[in-house]
Formats: structure tokens, sequence, C-alpha cells
């Protein structure tokens, strides 16, 4: 495993202590974001190989190990060591022979220019302190006519929507960054080249308990934050479909899978 000796990040300090709990966590290890991302490697016929890929943010792994059996090799990336650790213990439990680790950012990847056919990214760049060099990276180290694959939770188009999302987001996780609008991320994408050539919607269904128990939020915080939830604005609950159900509350992040090729 490569070695990154930076300060630890907000992430860093988020996603380490938990790293255990998120490679036990259901909405991780399997959902519809994930299904679109392997129905567009096209994971289950195999037709399509790819080289070397690269997966991004990969947490414990859950995107690298399917991708792993449409690449020669995958290198699973990200910037938490304990979470590099479940991915590995996953993949050897799961006999992915083809995986390899690597902790750095998602902003400085220590690969070489046009090296890598395939990026890949799930539920990650939201939190990604820099995401337009998070781009930038993926970029140079793509080969041209290579892919980014990106599974992400997205903001509605609504500005003040947004700003609920984004702020609730920020309480319940001090590690994120920003949940962007699919017509910034499409303008980013142009400036850098790339074309958007597939496309999903999927959405994230998520329990509040659960949710805000992944980070550890506080007892305090927590009861804000329901109340936050229960009292938002009609337009704002309707975006999220929020919906009490017994002693906890259902909602659903809107979620933007694409594959953007640079050109
Ligand atoms: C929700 S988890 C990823 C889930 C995983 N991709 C999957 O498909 O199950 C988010 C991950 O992003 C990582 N991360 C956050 N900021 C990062 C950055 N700047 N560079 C690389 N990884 C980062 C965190 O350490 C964490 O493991």
């Amino acid at each position: 495993m490569t070695q990154d000796n930076n300060p630890p990040l907000a992430a860093q300090q988020v996603f380490g202590p938990q790293a255990a709990v998120y490679a036990t966590s259901k909405v991780h290890i399997r959902d519809d974001s994930l299904e679109s991302v392997e129905r567009m490697v096209d994971a289950a016929g195999g037709t399509n190989r790819y080289g070397w890929t690269l997966d991004l943010g990969t947490g414990a792994g859950f995107t690298a190990f399917p991708v792993a059996g449409v690449s020669d090799r995958i290198i699973a990336s990200d910037v938490t060591e304990p979470m590099l650790r479940q991915a590995q213990r996953l993949g050897r439990e799961r006999g992915i022979a083809n995986l390899d680790l690597s902790q750095n950012a998602a902003e400085t990847l220590p690969f070489a220019d046009e090296s890598v056919d395939l990026v890949t990214s799930r539920v990650s760049a939201h939190h990604f302190r820099d995401f337009e060099k998070a781009l930038d990276e993926t970029q140079r180290v793509l080969k041209p006519g290579g892919s980014l694959l990106m599974a992400d939770s997205i903001a509605p188009e609504d500005s003040a929507i947004t700003d609920w999302m984004n702020d609730i987001e920020l309480r319940r996780d001090f590690s994120h960054i920003e949940n962007r609008k699919i017509s910034k991320i499409q303008e980013l994408l142009t400036d850098r080249s790339f074309t958007v050539v597939e496309n999903d919607y999927p959405r994230i269904y998520l329990r509040f308990n659960e949710w805000t128990a992944r980070t550890k939020v506080s007892p305090e915080e927590t009861e804000a934050l329901h109340k936050e939830f229960m009292e938002a604005p009609a337009a704002t609950r309707e975006a999220f479909q929020v919906a009490p159900v017994h002693n906890d509350i259902a909602f659903s992040w809107p979620c933007w899978v694409f594959r953007a090729v640079k050109w």
C-alpha cells in the first residue's frame, strides 16, 4: 500500500474511526447507484474490458469489487488508511486477486499522465476537499478515450433546497464539502474536455436513525436535525421524499450516475 503522510483531513477524522461500520453499511454494500455503475461497466456481461482502473474514495471497496471483474488491474484509492484496510480485508474474503491499494487524496493522484483506462468513484465526490482539482487529476491520468464513471448524491436545481441539503449534510458530517447541481458538474466536465455519454438517476434511500448514528452525531444535534427534517418546507420534504416511519424518518437523496469520456 502506498502511503500519504500529510496531516489528517476532516474526512480521515470522520471515516477513520467509523471504517468498520462503513464496511457493514447496507446502503454502501449494495444500492441502486451501484447497480447503475455495474450496468455501465457491463459487470455481468463482461463484454467490456479495462486495463487499469482507479477507484477514487473507495471506502470499504464496494464499487472496486465488481469493477475488478472487468479490469486487468484495479487500484482502490482512498485518503483514509483504516478504510483501505477494510477494502483489503473484504477484497481478500471475496477472492479478488487483481486489487491494489493506494492511500492518496483524489486531488493528488500518484499516477502517470494518460496511464489509466477507467476512473470510478461512488458516493465520495461530495467529500472531496477540492472537487475541481480531483477532476483535473482525473483528466490528467486518464488515457484519451478513457472514461470517468461517477455516482454521487447531487443537489436539486432549486438553490434554497440545495442550501438546506448542504447545511443538513454538514451538521451530520463535518467532512461534508458540497452536493452540487448537475448543471454545475456538467459545466466542470465540459471545461475539462469530458463528454457525458451515459446517465442514470437513481435515488439513495436512507433512514435518519442509522444515518446519524454512522457519523456519531451528538444526541442534541440529532434532535435538532430531526426537527429540521420534520419542519422543512413542503417543497424540500417532497424533493427528498421525507416521510416519518415508526420512530424513524425515511428520506432519499437524488443521485447522478454518469460515464464521461475524455477526448
Ligand atoms: C462513503 S465512503 C465511499 C464509499 C465507497 N466508494 C463505496 O462505493 O462503498 C467516502 C470515502 O471517501 C473518502 N474520501 C473523502 N475525501 C477524500 C479525498 N479528498 N480523496 C480521497 N478519498 C476521500 C473517505 O475516506 C471515505 O472512505
